[in-house]
């Protein structure tokens, strides 16, 4: 591993993003974030990319957090910037065009949470530890977990976690939603193989256009949200991926994409 806070290796238009702070248990500090965000410049930029898998470097934690020690002697406006320039650029992650999966593997606490709340999905490990522990530092969620958490979870839950500041394991996170699925840490690998293939075998526009139109649509009242699908669908029409797809299923032949 070089000594990048954010490793990045692209299969294919697949590119995974480690976070490789291992001893400060991949926490985010500004460095950490700055360099995503110049990691972001550059996947926004790509006609070719297809998914972004992250995770965190080694087997004890996906990210522990925002970083403690850092934000230890912020003051309000320092509070202030720091949350901003994270939201921000995990706002740039949520809105790739492109499905965006967090690989959870270990503990997932706080900004950790926030940063897997960010992502369009989340598997993890069975070990895998998750919670929003703020209130026990004497502060609130400040990367989006108060918003993102209910969004996902429901309110009820949402609430009872960011005021607890309990931590649950990777089966709670399973059965309230927090996660897609559950596996044993050396499973990850394989996961992470088996999605880069079935993502690359459907239409990269194909893709793009449905995780638009349930991103853009969960904004809007049903009426208008099917009006956007119906758009969609039919510019789908406009390209050579649909003919190819469905000459391809015609023909009886793997589609060409
Ligand atoms: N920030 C900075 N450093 C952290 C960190 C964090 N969030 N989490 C862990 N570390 C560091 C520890 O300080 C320790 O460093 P040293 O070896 O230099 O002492 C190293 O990582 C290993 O951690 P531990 O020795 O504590 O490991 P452990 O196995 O005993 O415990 C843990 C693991 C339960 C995750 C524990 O480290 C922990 O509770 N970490 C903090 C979790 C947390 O509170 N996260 C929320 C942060 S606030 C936040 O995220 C705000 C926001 O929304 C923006």
């Amino acid at each position: 591993m070089s000594d990048k806070l954010i490793d990045v290796v692209d299969n294919a238009g697949v590119v995974r993003l480690t976070i490789t702070r291992p001893k400060a248990l991949n926490a985010l500090n500004s460095a950490v974030i700055a360099e995503l965000d110049t990691v972001l410049d550059d996947l926004e930029s790509r006609n070719d990319l297809r998914a972004v898998l992250i995770t965190g470097d080694g087997e004890k934690s996906f990210v522990a957090g925002a970083d403690i020690a850092e934000m230890r002697g912020k003051s309000p406006e320092q509070a202030r910037a720091f949350a901003g320039q994270a939201l921000r650029t995990l706002k740039r992650l949520e809105t790739l065009p492109v499905p965006v999966v967090a690989l959870v593997n270990g503990f997932c606490l706080g900004g950790g949470c926030e940063l897997a709340l960010a992502c369009d999905w989340a598997v993890a490990s069975d070990n895998a530890i998750f919670g929003q522990p703020e209130v026990g530092l004497g502060v609130i969620p400040g990367f989006g977990g108060t918003q993102r958490l209910p969004r996902r979870v429901g309110p009820a839950m949402a609430i009872d976690l960011v005021t607890t500041g309990r931590k649950i394991d990777a089966a709670e996170a399973l059965r309230i939603g927090l996660v897609n699925r559950v596996m044993p840490q050396a499973e990850l690998e394989a996961y992470a193989e088996e999605l880069t293939k079935q993502l690359s075998g459907n239409g990269p526009e194909a893709v793009r256009g449905a995780k638009q139109a349930v991103h853009d649509g969960l904004d809007q009242d049903l009426d208008s949200a099917l009006a956007l699908e119906t758009a969609l669908f039919a510019f789908c029409f406009a390209g050579e991926e649909q003919t190819e797809g469905m000459s391809a299923f015609v023909e009886k032949r793997k589609p060409n994409f």
